[in-house]
C-alpha cells in the first residue's frame, strides 16, 4: 500500500511511519525541513525501498505541487493530513488574529490544499481513504471549557470540510474521515497527555484499514468511539 503522510518528521506523523514500514509498506514522508528530520532520515536508510522523504509545508503550494510530481503516475491508497500547529490567539478580550489566520491556514486550508492536488493519485486506488488528523477539541458538542480560539476554530472548520469532502468524493469512491488521535505525548500534546504515540496510532491503524463507505463523513476517536460534532 502506498500512504503519503504530512508532518512525518516528529510526534504522531513519526509513529504512524515506523508502524506503517513495519507493515511493509510504501511511504511518502513529508517534513517541513527534511535535512532536519533526523528519525526520518535514518529510517530512510533503513528502508530504502519503502520510505521516501518529501520537503512539504501545507502553507506553500509550491511544495505541494513538487509532491505531486514526485507521486508521479503512482497512486496513492492512504493520504493522511496529520501535520498541524497549536498556537494561542488569547483570550476574547485580546485576540491574536495572526494566530487564528495562521492556524486556519495551516490547520484547515492545508489539509485542503494537499487533498485536492493529490486527487488524481488517490483515484488510481482501488480503495482510496483521506484521514485528516483532527482533535476533540474541534467538536462544538464537546467545548465545555471554552478558549483556545485558534486551534478550536480551525479543527471545526476542519471538520466541515471533511464532510463535504466525505460527501462530495463519494461517487468517486474515495472515503473520507476525521480521526482524533487522543491526548498523546508528543511535543504538542505535552508530557501529562494520557497516551503514547504507539498506542495512538496503532489503534487509529486499526480504525483506517477498517474504514469503508460507511465511515465517510464520520468523526473517529482513536478507541472507536465515534465523537459527537
Ligand atoms: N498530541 C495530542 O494530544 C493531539 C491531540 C489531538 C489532536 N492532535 C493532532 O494530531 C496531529 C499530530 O500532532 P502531534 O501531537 O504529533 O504534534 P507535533 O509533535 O507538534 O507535530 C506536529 C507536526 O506538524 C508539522 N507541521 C506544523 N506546521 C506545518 C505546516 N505548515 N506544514 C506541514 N507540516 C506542519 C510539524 O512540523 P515541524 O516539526 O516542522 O514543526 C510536525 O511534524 C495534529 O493534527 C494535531 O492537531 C494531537
Amino acid at each position: 500500500m502506498q500512504y503519503v503522510i504530512t508532518g512525518a518528521n516528529r510526534g504522531i506523523g513519526l509513529e504512524f511511519v515506523e508502524q506503517l514500514l513495519e507493515r511493509g509498506n510504501h511511504i511518502i514522508a513529508t517534513a517541513r525541513q527534511p535535512a532536519r528530520a533526523d528519525e526520518l532520515q535514518s529510517l530512510a536508510k533503513s528502508y530504502r525501498d519503502q520510505l521516501e522523504i518529501a520537503r512539504l509545508d501545507v502553507t506553500e503550494k509550491d511544495t505541494i505541487d513538487a509532491l505531486v510530481e514526485l507521486v508521479g503516475d503512482r497512486g496513492v491508497d492512504v493520504l493522511i493530513n496529520n501535520g498541524a500547529t497549536m498556537i494561542g490567539a488569547g483570550p476574547i478580550d485580546d485576540l491574536n488574529e495572526q494566530a487564528l489566520f495562521d492556524s486556519f491556514d495551516v490547520n484547515t486550508v492545508g489539509p485542503l490544499r494537499v487533498s485536492s492536488a493529490l486527487l488524481p493519485a488517490l483515484e488510481r486506488s482501488d480503495q482510496p481513504k483521506i484521514v485528516n488528523v483532527t482533535s476533540k477539541m474541534g467538536s462544538i458538542a464537546d467545548n465545555g471549557s471554552g478558549g483556545s480560539y485558534a486551534y478550536r476554530i480551525s479543527k471545526a472548520a476542519l471538520n466541515m470540510a471533511t464532510r463535504s469532502m466525505a460527501i462530495d468524493l463519494e461517487p468517486r469512491g474515495i472515503v473520507a474521515f476525521v480521526i482524533h488521535p487522543g491526548w498523546v505525548r508528543t511535543r504538542m500534546g505535552g508530557q501529562n497527555a494520557l497516551i503514547d504515540t504507539e498506542t495512538s496510532v496503532t489503534n487509529m491503524l486499526r480504525i483506517i484499514d477498517e474504514a469503508d463507505r460507511s465511515t465517510a463523513g464520520t468523526f473517529q476517536e482513536w478507541n472507536g468511539n465515534v465523537i459527537p460534532w
